[in-house]
């Protein structure tokens, strides 16, 4: 079976192809390397043993999408990673996200209503819920209004496919609704390549670690936490990747209940900033360079799923430890830095 991955040569997407070849599917990949090289599906195939097609597009360019749907009109599914995901960035440059991140949907949502069927997968984000009023947050919690115009994509974005499916009721979609993505494959041979100074926690841990920045700044110690510090829930890129899998064969087999749904992917369990740096500590056996500073603008005090339906209709569970994770992290880190 053939599957399209858009963004198949960034952080999830590539993980998420190595998942596929390892269960027998067909990838091709479209990426327009705007956040990621050529180089991944060296990686890819050094895993695998597997070359993926590749193909450099721009999805927002429309004609390009129509024309890759003429020659591929036999796929039996998309998952859609091409997006941008800079917080500050979208901030900034609001049209560029809302571009980028809402035409390429649209232009490979309309490709499918031509055809008539079609299985979509969508990288969406707890970043939906806000600061969620209960954990652990289940889907059932409201989607709060998006914090900057990236969640905002991720909002608008779940609406695009739930109107479609609506009226295209031979389209069925799943929206995975990611916690917080870390580690990288445990052979070392992809993971996540940050553009610039990093943004999020666990590449500046280990950036910090291989001495590339002088010292982590731990974002507010006064939040009404057991430590002070800000929980999420951090799960492992494998895990995440093989969450891909499990809710494209419930389409594929024809499983789902309804023709757009929606699941929370993380672990279940939150971890606070200052508990993240004492794991890694303990993996890396290092001190980290650290110093509390102010609070981030933004920043939700506490987010954690409640994975009961994942686990229950996809049939999947995270299973790596967080210590595990950070120490794939950490051999990623030192592995690109030797
Ligand atoms: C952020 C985005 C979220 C996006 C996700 C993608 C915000 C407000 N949220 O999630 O929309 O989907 O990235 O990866 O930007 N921290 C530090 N020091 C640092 C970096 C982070 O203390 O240098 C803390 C943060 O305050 C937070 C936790 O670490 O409590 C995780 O931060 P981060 O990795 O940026 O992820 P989110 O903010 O959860």
């Amino acid at each position: 079976m053939k599957i399209l991955v858009t963004g198949g040569l960034g952080f999830i997407g590539s993980h998420v192809v190595v998942e596929l070849q390892n269960e027998g599917f067909e990838v091709i990949i479209i990426d327009n390397l705007s956040n990621s090289s050529e180089k991944v599906k060296d990686g890819i195939v050094s895993i695998t043993d597997t070359q993926p097609v590749f193909e450099n597009l721009d999805l927002r360019n429309k004609e390009s999408v129509q024309d890759f749907f003429k020659r591929h009109n036999d796929l039996s599914g998309v998952i859609h990673f091409a997006a941008s995901k800079a917080v500050g960035e979208s901030v900034e440059n609001p049209l560029l996200y809302y571009e980028n991140n809402l035409n390429t949907l649209i232009y490979l949502l309309q490709e499918q209503q031509k055809i008539g069927k079609g299985n979509f997968i969508f990288s969406s984000s707890c970043t939906v819920y806000g600061q969620a009023d209960e954990m652990p947050i289940t889907e059932a919690n409201s989607v709060k209004p998006a914090e900057s115009p990236y969640g905002n994509t991720k909002q608008i974005g779940e609406e695009i496919i739930r109107d479609t499916c609506k009226v295209s009721k031979n389209i069925n979609a799943i929206a995975l609704r990611y916690f917080n993505p870390i580690g990288s494959h445990d052979s070392a041979k992809i993971g996540e390549l940050p553009i610039g100074v990093p943004q999020n926690l666990i590449p500046y841990i280990t950036q910090t670690a291989a001495g590339l920045r002088e010292q982590l700044s731990v974002f507010g110690d006064d939040y009404p936490t057991p430590d002070g510090t800000c929980i999420r829930d951090y799960i492992h890129v494998v895990d995440l990747a093989k969450a891909h899998v499990a809710a494209l064969k419930r389409l594929i087999e024809k499983k789902n209940k309804n023709n757009y749904e929606v699941y929370n992917i993380g672990t279940g369990t939150g971890s606070s900033v200052l508990e993240v740096i004492n794991a890694f500590e303990k993996v890396s056996k290092q001190k980290l360079n650290y110093k509390i500073v102010d609070r981030r603008e933004g920043d939700v005090i506490s987010a954690y799923a409640d994975t009961t339906k994942a686990n229950k209709e996809l049939g999947w569970k995270a299973e790596t430890s967080l210590e595990d994770a950070l120490a794939s992290a950490w051999k990623w880190e030192q592995k690109i830095r030797g």
